[in-house]
């Protein structure tokens, strides 16, 4: 899983491995992802770090093939890696920091995923679970902040449909998850939710019976509007 080093991906790096999946905890920081390892290994969880850096194509390739040649097998990719560009107005923003939210929350997950289907595809079962956003909800788009956040979150929903139209019947299943408003460096001191709780509902679709759903967007395990 992607940004495995603190906030929600750390809590949904928790809770997968107390459910006893082995964890590969990603960061773009090397010491950081073996630290997160650490901390869980701590805990009896079995995990191991790995150095990607979604902007970083070569430590995309670089983390999968590691982990293949180590564990032959990869079942679940969580996307959860994300930035925001915080207190910006569409008509004003600049065009690189858009595009710098553009590299990570949308072009970063859409190549892990590329990267991980092929062995996912090998061995028929996969859940791809991307880290979306009730702001990048179109039904729910009636304020202009964070502008590049709330267009890159509806641009993964958006790759979350088509990746899971490619993929029906394939055994992977691919979901996209809002944790709701939740208490981190990016959400804030003042959010309602817990780290836990906004784990919940990405470690259940990381979990999916076969008969799940694909290609859907939740919040508390129950479907949200695109
Ligand atoms: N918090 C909320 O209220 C909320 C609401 C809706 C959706 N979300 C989504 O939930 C996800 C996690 O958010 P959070 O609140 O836990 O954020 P956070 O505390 O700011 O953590 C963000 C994580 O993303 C990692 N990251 C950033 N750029 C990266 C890159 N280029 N490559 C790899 N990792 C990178 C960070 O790593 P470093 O430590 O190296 O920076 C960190 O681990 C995001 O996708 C976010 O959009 C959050």
């Amino acid at each position: 899983m992607t940004g495995a080093n603190r906030g929600i991906g750390y809590a949904i790096a928790s809770q997968l491995a107390e459910r006893d999946l082995h964890v590969i905890t990603t960061a773009r920081d090397a010491e950081q992802a073996s630290k997160t390892a650490a901390l869980l290994g701590a805990r009896g969880l079995v995990s191991s770090g790995v150095c990607l850096d979604v902007t970083e194509p070569d430590t995309i390739t670089a983390a999968v093939e590691h982990v293949l040649n180590e564990h032959g097998r990869i079942d679940v990719l969580v996307n959860n890696a994300g930035i925001s560009d915080g207190n910006q107005r569409p008509s004003s923003i600049d065009m690189a920091l858009i595009s710098r939210v553009w590299q990570v929350n949308v072009l970063g997950a859409w190549q892990c995923a590329a990267a991980v289907i092929p062995a996912m595809r090998a061995s028929g079962y996969g859940r791809i679970v991307n880290l979306s956003s009730t702001l990048g909800s179109l039904h729910h788009m009636n304020r202009p902040t964070e502008p590049a956040y709330r267009v890159s979150k509806a641009a993964l929903n958006a790759v979350t449909r088509v990746l899971a139209a490619e993929l029906i019947d394939s055994g992977i299943l691919v979901n996209a998850a809002s944790p709701g408003w939740v208490r981190t460096d990016l959400g804030g001191p003042n959010a309602p939710r817990s780290v836990d709780q906004g784990a919940d509902t990405p470690v259940w679709l990381a979990t999916l019976p076969d008969d799940g759903p694909t290609g859907g967007f939740f919040y508390e395990r129950e479907p949200m509007e695109w």
